[in-house]
């Protein structure tokens, strides 16, 4: 297929791609979602777009489903992508390690858009940092999810090109990350057991009882409408616990949206104290 989608083929591509994942892809995203597409018809020798779209719709057609989602996915990510965050979440550990009530709970961390994983692996060198001595003793658990089972399979490998450690400074790459034969740099696979990659759409409430005190929702609103980032931030203010902080990205605005947090500063929330730590899971 040589052609770019027409105007009603994308629509029945938008509307699919939202009702599965609640991304909107706008408009002018037209002959990006095209190239994307023709990929799939490539790997799959389907002829054209609607006979694809049909496809996708089959049940029988889930992992062809999950390739498409795994190639309309923006994956960007790298360590320590934007610092003030590090910044902030290093202090509020350190907060916390200063209260003797709190320093001996368990820190539970959802990397809730890990991609290929560097926000998770990054969480563990801050509070690496944050802990020093304690880090060993601290019971550790980090949550990492995408909707792409591609990237998930990236971060299980946990190696990354020079251009994600880009923003890290020299002297922590050389501390955590080993070079292998195809010029990648490999994570610390003692701390990388740390983490559990699993595939969560976070259009759905995350299954099981986990709660968390901090959850990381970074960069992945910006593909999401309102009524997509409502029913996102309500699935992340139930599972963290009273008290516990929401980071999302830096253009990421929560002003036009419903939601239960408190500002606490640009790009961080709380969850209140007063609120229910397990509410039961909407309705809508
Ligand atoms: C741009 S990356 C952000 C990675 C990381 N949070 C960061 O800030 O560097 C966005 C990720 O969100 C994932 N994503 C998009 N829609 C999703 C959904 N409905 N549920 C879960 N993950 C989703 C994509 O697969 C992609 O890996």
């Amino acid at each position: 297929m040589e052609r770019d989608l027409s105007r009603e083929e994308f629509q029945r591509y938008h509307d699919l791609i939202y009702k599965i994942a609640g991304i909107h892809y706008p408009a002018e995203k037209l002959e990006l979602l095209s190239n994307r597409i023709k990929k799939r018809l490539r790997a799959t020798g389907t002829p054209t777009y609607d006979s694809y779209l049909a496809r996708l719709q089959q049940p029988t057609e889930a992992a062809e489903t999950q390739a498409f989602l795994d190639s309309i996915t923006t994956n960007e990510t790298y360590f320590f992508r934007c610092q003030r965050h590090w910044d902030f979440f290093r202090q509020a550990v350190e907060q916390r390690q200063a209260d003797p009530a709190r320093r001996k709970e368990p820190l539970r961390l959802w990397s809730a858009a890990a991609s290929t994983g560097a926000e998770a692996f990054t969480m563990l060198i801050v509070l690496q940092q944050a802990l020093g001595a304690a880090f060993a003793s601290t019971p550790i658990e980090v949550l990492g999810t995408d909707l792409s089972t591609q990237v998930l399979e990236e971060a299980k490998r946990g190696a990354y090109r020079a251009y994600a450690l880009a923003q890290t400074a020299p002297e922590l790459v050389k501390k955590y990350f080993t070079k292998n034969d195809k010029d990648e740099f490999v994570f610390d696979r003692t701390l990388a057991r740390l983490v559990t990659f699993q595939r969560h759409n976070l259009m759905e409430p995350l299954p099981g009882n986990r709660r968390f005190d901090f959850v990381f929702l970074r960069n992945v609103m910006i593909y999401f409408d309102g009524p997509s980032r409502e029913r996102v931030l309500k699935n992340a203010f139930d599972v963290l616990l009273p008290g516990g902080h929401l980071v999302v990205g830096e253009s990421e605005s929560l002003l036009s949206v419903k939601h239960g947090f408190q500002y606490v500063k640009p790009s961080v929330f709380v969850k209140p104290t007063g609120a229910p730590a397990a509410p039961k899971p909407s309705r809508t």
